[in-house]
């Protein structure tokens, strides 16, 4: 047991890096999932900025693509009366609560870090904080004490870092920090490239045909659809033979609500034209509104400014807490005041 006083729900969260246009990929593996947890769960989504100049980029952007992916989150439905929405580099304490931690933390497990090593082939030079990223994302999350993070399998790695520097600080210096569990997504919410249907959707994908952006114009949408890679064989069901027909099948499943084997009953017999037309249609129904919402909020920079305003004083509330229970425990001499 962790000797903070038990909060009355349980504490979720979860970051994103700025990266600009979210696609369908994003939205249903993702970020679906953090705005059906946001009742009954203490919500923080924090836009890590910090972690984004751990690789190659462009200060101009960095800016707007963190306003940005703001608006693109609330348009996909996370409420900030609901939750708290931050930027990372605006509460003091996650780089403070990285320090601490990097103290602890082995650095053969870094050096170990799939991601780091993926990363770090990709760059001309590679910074310390490329190899330290790993005990930021911790601090992200141990410093609000979360009990749940839902994270993609991608950053399994990452987490199970984060509760063996929980568990070996609580064993240092006492039960500080609770042991988070991640959350992984639902199944059936796994979107892959429409072009090469092996790999995961993308933003970085070569061929962006296989890509669709959550703001993209529904014409667009349509064609890239349409143009969808799909199998030999005329059915149209969900097996491991058929990955480009069972991908728009899961999609359409997520976009209407309806089972795979629904979906399945409804097209058999149908030609791939016409099924790929009834995906496009509901894919297109199902993101015109959050487009629409996103244009709306895109016009109003003061009302984003005033969430990451309020969204920041929460979460500083909160940091500040453990940080300071943090440098007691760790023996820093209390600050005179
Ligand atoms: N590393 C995560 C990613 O690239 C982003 C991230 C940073 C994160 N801090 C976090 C995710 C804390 C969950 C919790 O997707």
């Amino acid at each position: 047991m962790s000797d903070e006083k038990p909060s009355e729900k349980p504490v979720v969260l979860t970051c994103a890096q700025p990266t600009g246009r979210l696609h369908l990929g994003n939205y249903l593996g993702a970020v679906k999932n953090w705005v059906s947890m946001m009742d009954g769960n203490e919500c923080y989504f924090g836009v890590v900025d910090m972690h984004a100049i751990t690789i190659k980029y462009t200060p101009a952007e960095l800016r707007k693509n963190t306003l940005d992916c703001v608006a693109q989150y609330l348009a996909c439905g996370l409420d900030p009366q609901k939750c708290s929405i931050f930027v990372q580099s605006h509460v003091i304490g996650h780089t403070e609560l990285a320090w601490v931690l990097g103290c602890i933390t082995p650095l053969g497990q870094l050096e170990r870090m799939t991601q780091f090593k993926d990363k770090a082939k990709k760059q001309e030079s590679v910074g310390a904080g490329l190899l330290t990223y790993p005990i930021l994302m911790a601090a992200d999350i141990l410093i609000y004490n979360a009990d749940f993070v839902p994270v993609g399998e991608d950053q399994k790695q990452h987490l199970e870092l984060t509760r063996d520097l929980a568990e070996k600080f609580n064993y240092m210096y006492s039960d500080t920090f609770k042991i988070p569990e991640p959350h992984i997504g639902k199944a059936g919410a796994r979107i892959m490239s429409l072009q090469s249907p092996e790999s995961k959707m993308s933003k970085s994908d070569a061929n962006q045909g296989g890509t669709i952006y959550l703001m993209e114009e529904p014409s667009s949408i349509h064609k890239k659809i349409m143009s969808a890679v799909t199998d030999s064989g005329a059915e149209i069901i969900a097996r491991p033979d058929k990955p480009g027909v069972s991908n728009l099948l899961s999609m359409m499943g997520v976009a209407t609500g309806k089972s795979i084997p629904e979906l399945e009953k409804e097209f058999a017999g149908c030609g791939y034209g016409d099924f790929k037309k009834a995906v496009a249609d509901s894919v297109v129904s199902m993101l015109e509104p959050v487009r629409n919402r996103y244009l709306e909020l895109c016009k109003d920079k003061a009302y984003l400014e005033q969430v990451l305003k309020t969204g920041a004083e929460t979460a500083q509330k909160r940091a500040y807490k453990t940080l300071a229970k943090v440098y007691k425990k760790v023996g820093f001499y209390e600050r005179i005041r």
